[in-house]
């Protein structure tokens, strides 16, 4: 029999009372409502890889899991992986990591990113978050404890943080900050000298800057982006978040890292020993050999995000909308035509068309104006995507 419940039993923790779910997850809820009544819904929202790993990859994978020694827990036996880290970072960066400080396994970056804040804020204490951004950097902060602030990308700053506006009263206060290069969702990038100036200046203001960089091999038109690492003397103020999510089509199997300062690296490591058992071998395994071997599959794979992104920027500028071509990242940045709220015009687009972008106020409110298109979809499918919405735009009267 089910039970039923008339009256509410629990209260959450006051910490986690105002948080609400990642919109994603609500998102997708409602897509399978829609495909449920027969909805042909084509998903340019979230921004997870369509592509698999290559065969070596999951040779690997495959090849260690039929082994009878690596199922057990993996907890402080990750050195091996950890040195795969270092090597990935001083072939693709130079840059030269300690395996046994200056790098750590994380389950998927996000992992990190949420542990970051709880490791470094006390309650009052704040976050330097950018406007737009990956939204857990900010709720981190809240449920440490902490406060945040929020530094506008805008357009006008090519979508780099201003760090003279920071208020000093905020300064004062700021523990940690964030940056995200090439970013999502605005599909900026930053070059060596704006790291080199954000290094400057968290040690100036003894901040710990904490980069986010999942995007740094998803490239186009021969880009290729720094990793903040490089900038001397940053592993004393800043350490870097890395994934083989984008850069590996590994999304779903939850790898990631962090490297750089030692002494951040270890809190987030007693932290994490105390919050979860390390990463399944066989998956450490693959990602190894996906960091240590040939790289030169990338190219090709980058080739088709090019692509995509070459046939949606087409559609959108042949309707009449402008729309700045992003040199990395999965992500177009659209601006909103007309005054609509983000949140309406994507609802609006997504029950008229069956076409689901993200509203960029969803990002944080300087998100406001746009909406992502994620390039994650066959070519064929996102060109139809994106004629979709430009019909519907033009039949609105907005383009
Ligand atoms: C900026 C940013 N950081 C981190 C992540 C999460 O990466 P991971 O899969 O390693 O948790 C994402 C995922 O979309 C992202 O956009």
């Amino acid at each position: 029999m089910i039970q039923t419940y008339t009256k509410a039993m629990f209260k959450p923790a006051e910490r986690i009372a105002h948080i609400k779910p990642y919109f994603f997850a609500d998102l997708g809820k409602r897509i399978a409502a829609m495909k449920a009544k027969g909805a042909d819904v084509v998903r340019m929202d979230i921004g997870s890889p369509d592509l698999p790993p290559p065969g070596f990859i999951l040779e690997s994978l495959f090849e260690s899991a039929s082994r009878s020694d690596t199922h057990g827990y993996t907890l402080g036996q990750t050195l091996g992986f950890r040195k795969a880290i270092a090597a990935y970072y001083q072939k693709r960066f130079g840059v030269e990591l300690d395996p046994k400080t200056e790098a750590i396994d994380l389950i998927g970056s996000k992992e990190g990113l949420f542990v970051l804040s709880q490791v470094l804020l006390n309650p009052g204490d704040l976050a330097l978050v950018p406007d737009p951004s990956y939204a857990v950097y900010a709720v981190g902060a809240q449920i440490a404890g902490g406060a945040v602030h929020l530094m506008p990308l805008l357009a006008e700053n090519a979508f780099l943080p201003d760090f003279n506006a920071i208020p000093s009263s905020a300064l004062e206060k700021a523990k940690i900050l964030w940056l995200n290069y090439p970013n999502n969702p605005t599909g900026a990038i930053a070059d060596l000298a704006f790291f080199e100036r954000a290094v400057a200046f968290a040690r100036e203001h003894g901040l710990l800057l904490a980069h986010d960089n999942p995007y740094c091999d998803v490239g186009f038109d021969g880009y290729r982006a720094p990793s903040l690492m490089q900038v001397r003397g940053a592993k004393e103020v800043a350490i870097e978040f890395n994934s083989m999510s984008k850069t590996y089509n590994m999304a779903g199997w939850r790898v990631g890292m962090v490297v750089g300062n030692p002494q951040v690296v270890k809190f987030i490591e007693t932290y994490k020993s105390q919050q979860d058992s390390a990463i399944f071998a066989p998956l450490m395994a693959a990602a190894e050999a996906a960091m240590l071997g040939d790289q030169s599959w990338l190219n090709e794979r980058n080739r088709v995000y090019q692509e995509r992104r070459d046939a949606v920027i087409d559609v959108l500028h042949a309707a009449g909308l402008w729309v700045a071509p992003p040199q990395a990242a999965l992500y177009v940045w659209a601006p909103v035509p007309g005054r609509e709220g983000s949140m309406d015009f994507c609802a609006k687009m997504l029950e008229e068309t069956s076409v689901s972008t993200t509203p960029g106020v969803v990002f944080g409110r300087h998100g406001e104006g746009y909406f992502r298109i994620s390039l994650v979809g066959d070519v064929k499918r996102l060109r139809e995507g994106a004629e979709r919405i430009s019909d519907w735009m033009h039949k609105r009267g907005l383009i």
